[in-house]
């Protein structure tokens, strides 16, 4: 280990980090693993090689360890050369995910394998939880049982089912009955609210929703049948004829007669052959919907085989996973949110180890739960994210040490910039300093990690998600395309296609070309834009440096700034908001809002702080509690410019505390003389 900090001046995006510890992978022979699938840097220079000049033979030997039922013809189509955008991969070739996922597993001999491990939240009266194993063959044939009572209910090919559950097996199970049958699933995070569930569902037009009675979570039952019902009734998702639920909780809701009984419905199509439908490669293979800039949010339609390909290559060379090792593999999101379709689901099964799902919460009933997970499951490859780190290392070194962490061989983090602290903190106290720790990069849009170390070779640095993977040829570069000089921020995009890649935005090809496709332009073609900034350093090492667009990424969760404005002003109390994100221990990122009241509620000025809690529990009734501001902070007016826009920059600044203009935030706070100081430099 090298410490050595040096600091370099940059211009446009600036980057503030600058970390120069470097670590090794650990050598096969001190590596707890039982070797490492690339081991050498020669071999990952000439495999990266291979990706980028020669997709077509790279990707074709991927593909064939994969099961399709036609062959493709040719492994990518582009519009012309040098064209990324609408590239088509594997074309002429049909599969199904959930044959990769189950079916063939079953068929080559591995039906009593495990495939998926579950554990409930509620402990047994013995303090035991309850675990639920299920094998290739029990994913098989209840995906099937399922599968069949959604085409009894006239689920066509092509359509989208809503889901909206909590982390049980018959999440899973859901997801999986969907693509066996090539109805496109839609899956809302358990956290949203009944107005997120009725936008969803009413862009996607399902006509079938898949729920539960309630999730539980520390210890408590969240309802979800009951925002369903209440995003149906009162919402506007009038499209919905059928909703299946899952008794999970015993918190029984009115029955309506478009209601079905999860188990009842699935005890009537026990000996229903429904075998897996076989799909275009190009077809739709899900919506996942994500916060945007600009008003609702958007749903990222992927494909089936070029999103196969890529969950199932970087799941394997990423985290190393090897079959009949005794791997068990767990990642911790929810499968609510892309890390949970690709890393529980998707990208694992069809490397043939066992995945794990958790049900609840992290300390739920002590902090040491998710220790205590991986002692008992002997977890080997543990995925989580830096504001779960973060809340780690504040409750302490003593809940991790109770436990034997030692099955560990790969640790790895998503979905936010890791800082050095945390990474150190996850590498030592967790990864006991022998885990590669993998800090990977990539988006709902990319379906897959786009840049990230490889455990058995890339030296990694803390905070730096290392190099592009194979076959992503991701540049930083300035508004005309052209490469920033090293450790010069600038914008994150990728030049060519790879076979993960977004197809769409639902329904909107505009907001798709506007939001990913107009940005950059390198040699007449548009090149895929993140909406992140980066810098690269000296030893090509990307530096991810957070979102250039109105997106504020809050405990990873990506929220755009322009919904919690319009639900903040949706409440009656408020006529103007801004929103902006501000450092937080925990959170990475917190969320302030600057809010103007009406004039009738300034007046009354009484008690600020029940009016703010009003307003937080508003949002959470409009978006969700992810969305709700950690601060409050009210304002007679909000700074603009002369041409009428707000000063963000200098709202962001004064929430992280760089700005001072009002000791005590419980008071209005009058933007008037520094806005028109700033406003001379802005004009
Ligand atoms: C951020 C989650 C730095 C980034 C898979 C990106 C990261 C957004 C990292 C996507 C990382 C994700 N380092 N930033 N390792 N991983 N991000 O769509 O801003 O929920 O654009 O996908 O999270 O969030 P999303």
């Amino acid at each position: 280990m090298d410490k050595n900090n040096g600091s370099k001046e940059e211009s446009g995006i600036q980057s503030v980090l600058h970390e120069e510890r470097v670590f090794s992978p650990p050598p096969e022979s001190s590596s707890r693993s039982p070797r490492w699938l690339i081991n050498s840097k020669e071999e990952y220079e000439r495999l990266y090689e291979e990706s980028i000049s020669d997709p077509a033979t790279f990707y074709g030997r991927i593909a064939s360890e994969l099961s399709w039922f036609t062959p493709w013809k040719t492994v990518l189509e582009q519009k012309s050369a040098g064209s990324v955008l609408d590239t088509e991969w594997f074309v002429g070739g049909t599969l199904n995910l959930c044959y990769n996922g189950a079916d063939r597993h079953v068929e080559a001999g591995f039906g009593d394998d495990t495939a998926l491990v579950w554990e409930s939240e509620p402990l047994n009266e013995d303090g035991s939880p309850e675990v639920r194993t299920l094998t290739y063959r029990d994913l098989q044939e209840q995906s099937a049982r399922l599968g069949a009572a959604l085409k009894d209910l006239g689920v066509q090919k092509g359509e989208i089912v809503t889901i909206y559950m909590g982390m049980v097996p018959e999440l899973a199970i859901s997801l999986l009955a969907c693509a066996r049958i090539g109805a496109a699933h839609s899956v809302i995070f358990g956290g949203f609210s009944a107005q997120a569930i009725a936008d969803r569902i009413e862009d996607a037009q399902s006509r079938v929703v898949i729920t539960a009675d309630g999730l539980f979570r520390r210890g408590k039952i969240v309802p979800l049948k009951e925002k369903v019902d209440e995003a149906i009734d009162t919402l506007g998702a009038s499209s919905v004829e059928h909703v299946i639920s899952l008794t999970r909780c015993k918190n029984a809701t009115a029955h309506q007669k478009r209601d079905h009984d999860y188990h009842s419905l699935l005890e009537r199509f026990q000996d229903t052959p429904c075998p897996c439908e076989p799909l275009g490669a190009e077809e739709m293979s899900f919506l996942l919907y994500t916060s945007g800039s600009t008003g609702k949010p958007k749903g990222i339609q992927h494909s089936v085989g070029g999103y196969l390909v890529h969950a199932y290559l970087t799941a394997k060379y990423v985290f190393n996973l090897i079959p009949d090792s005794g791997q068990t593999f767990w990642c911790t999101a929810d499968i609510g949110w892309i890390t949970g379709h690709t890393y529980i689901l998707y990208g694992i099964l069809p490397n043939r180890v066992p995945t794990l799902l958790y049900e609840g919460a992290p300390d739920f009933p002590e902090k040491d739960r998710l220790w205590d997970i991986i002692e008992r499951h002997q977890v080997t490859q543990f995925y989580t994210a830096p504001t779960a780190i973060r809340a780690f290392m504040k409750w302490g070194d003593e809940f991790p040490k109770r436990r034997d962490l030692s099955s560990l061989q790969v640790i790895g983090s998503v979905g936010e910039p890791i800082n050095p602290e945390a990474w150190i903190w996850y590498y030592e106290t967790i990864g006991a300093g022998k885990c590669p720790l993998v800090d990977t990069y990539w988006q709902t849009e990319t379906g897959g990690h786009v840049i990230t170390p490889l455990p058995g070779v890339t030296p990694t640095k803390p905070g730096s998600c290392a190099h592009p993977f194979f076959g992503i040829d991701a540049a930083v570069v300035d508004r005309t395309g052209r490469e920033v000089a090293p450790n010069e921020g600038g914008l994150l995009v990728i030049r060519k296609p790879w076979p993960g890649m977004l197809r769409g935005v639902y329904g909107d090809r505009k907001r798709f070309l506007e939001t990913y496709w107009s940005t950059v332009t390198i040699d007449g073609e548009p090149v895929y834009t993140a909406g992140d900034g980066a810098r690269k350093d000296d030893d090509g090492y990307f530096w991810i440096m957070g979102r250039i667009d109105d997106v504020i990424n809050v405990s990873g969760h990506r929220l755009g700034t322009m919904e919690i404005e319009s639900a903040l002003v949706s409440h009656s109390a408020v006529v103007e908001a801004a929103v902006v994100g501000m450092p937080h221990e925990v959170k990475g990122t917190g969320i302030t809002a600057f809010v103007t009241l009406s004039p009738q509620e300034a007046e009354r000025t009484g008690n600020l702080e029940a009016l703010r809690d009003k307003i937080r529990e508003h949002i959470a009734k409009e978006i969700g509690s992810i969305a709700k501001p950690d601060s409050i902070r009210f304002t007679d007016a909000l700074p603009k410019t002369r041409s009428g826009k707000i000063m963000r920059r200098l709202l962001r600044d004064i929430a992280s505390g760089k700005e001072e203009i009002a000791q005590d935030t419980s008071t209005l706070e009058d933007f008037s003389v520094l806005a028109d100081l700033k406003e001379q430099d802005s004009s």
